[in-house]
């Protein structure tokens, strides 16, 4: 978009929304409030042992975030069967095994479809992967004139010539610059992909996707505890894993998950749900995702909330503009994945997205590491831009705006070779 175009419509959402009007990009006007401890349960008792936390606390903070804020998946709904609808074991410039997997499930005489799409590098027999969903298709990730097109619903994008919420071959290759899979490939990782909007597309329509599946007779929305597109999406990242255990070409005991914005909010929410996950990456989640809403800088959960009212439950609306009330942060979200390598990243232009809460939230939850004697984000004070802290819990902050860019891959491809083991 033109800068000019660019302010006249900031200018007209900012004079239409009261609530984006009043978005606070100030520290100074950061409200001082008590962070929510991870080791202290909601009866007031102090978790000192990994024992305790693992039979405790961590069930009691995970059913909080899925009956208060992503959902609760209904019912199990196992892949009823896959198909390699396409291989090639000399793609990538001859460096990578390509494979367009297509997983089906069945239910409530519906079928969903979604179709994972692999770069395995050639020369190793059982590849650790990076699985990230993309956000206009498997094909925008690439040049590769043999990675199908997705059938599925998108959101208009002009830039990328998407009309009618149809994606055609005008954008293809078109986000190359978000996916570094030839240096994953190098790195000896796999890179698994999914076009989101294939497991559930992203509009305030809960009649398509995977919910339609798990209905019970004559529903037609979730119930207020139940889930809404984020878990929708990170149970499709989970089940994609049930796929990665069958295929001899993947290590399914190291598969990371990865994801940008509202797909880092869904790879944080996977990585809890499910602990095969070897490790896991938040790029710029922001709100909702790795970033303290009790801070209230930048997004908010009013904001979020109206302008996405499909991402979170219903019940998570009883936290709009009464963070107060939250008995959790998203710390605790962060510490659900512990023991397991977690990455946070934060761009310096991406102020939206509070880079220093998501930096504070990796802070607070590596106490739960420390019950584990892993290290984290030991320190306080925000690093330098472009000077990482690599630990098990890692973090960095670079310039730039809201992308996913070469350098954030360099960074998460080293600490997966130091971490994830
Ligand atoms: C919006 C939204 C963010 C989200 C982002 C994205 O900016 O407010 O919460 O992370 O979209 O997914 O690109």
């Amino acid at each position: 978009m033109k800068p000019l175009t660019c302010f006249v419509c900031c200018f007209f959402i900012l004079s239409m929304s009261p609530l984006l009007s009043q978005t606070n990009y100030d520290e100074s006007k950061v409200p001082s409030f008590e962070v929510p401890d991870p080791l202290m349960t909601f009866k007031g008792k102090k978790i000192k042992t990994v024992k305790k936390w693992e039979k405790t606390r961590r069930p009691e903070l995970f059913h909080f975030f899925e009956n208060n804020v992503y959902g609760k998946i209904p019912k199990t709904l196992k892949i009823d069967s896959y198909t390699i609808l396409e291989q090639d074991d000399n793609a990538f410039n001859g460096k990578a095994k390509r494979k367009q997997v297509e997983l089906s499930f069945k239910n409530n005489g519906k079928t969903l479809r979604y179709t994972i799409l692999l770069y395995l590098p050639k020369n190793k027999v059982k590849a650790p992967v990076f699985l990230g969903y993309n956000f206009y298709g498997n094909h925008t990730i690439t040049e590769d004139k043999a990675v199908f097109i997705s059938s599925a619903w998108a959101n208009n994008n002009e830039s990328f010539g998407i009309e009618n919420n149809t994606l055609t071959e005008v954008s293809r290759g078109k986000r190359t610059n978000r996916w570094a899979v030839e240096k994953i490939l190098d790195a000896g990782y796999g890179l698994a992909t999914i076009y989101y909007g294939e497991v559930d597309p992203d509009k305030n329509d809960f009649t398509d996707g995977i919910h339609s599946l798990l209905y019970q007779q004559d529903q037609n929305h979730p119930k207020p505890d139940e889930w809404g597109s984020i878990a929708a999406w990170s149970w499709g990242m989970v089940r994609a894993v049930d796929y990665f255990e069958k295929d001899p070409d993947i290590d399914a005991s190291k598969v990371i998950a990865f994801g940008h914005s509202r797909l880092g909010k869904t790879s944080l929410w996977a990585g809890v749900m499910d602990k095969r996950f070897a490790g896991v990456i938040s790029n710029d989640s922001g709100c909702g995702g790795a970033a303290m809403s009790k801070r209230k800088f930048g997004e908010t959960l009013a904001v979020i909330n109206d302008r996405f009212p499909h991402w979170f439950c219903d019940n998570f609306n009883e936290y709009n503009e009464n963070e107060e009330a939250l008995p959790v942060d998203q710390h605790q979200l962060l510490a659900l994945i512990a023991p397991r390598p977690l990455y946070v990243a934060s761009a310096q232009e991406d102020q939206w997205a509070d880079p220093r809460g998501e930096f504070l939230s990796a802070h607070y939850a590596t106490q739960v590491y420390h019950l584990y004697d892993k290290e984290g984000i030991e320190t306080m004070e925000m690093p330098k831009v472009n000077e990482p802290i690599h630990n098990t819990v890692s973090y960095h902050i670079r310039t730039g705006k809201h992308d996913v860019t070469d350098y954030d891959w360099e960074n998460y491809i080293k600490w997966a070779n130091a971490y994830v083991k």
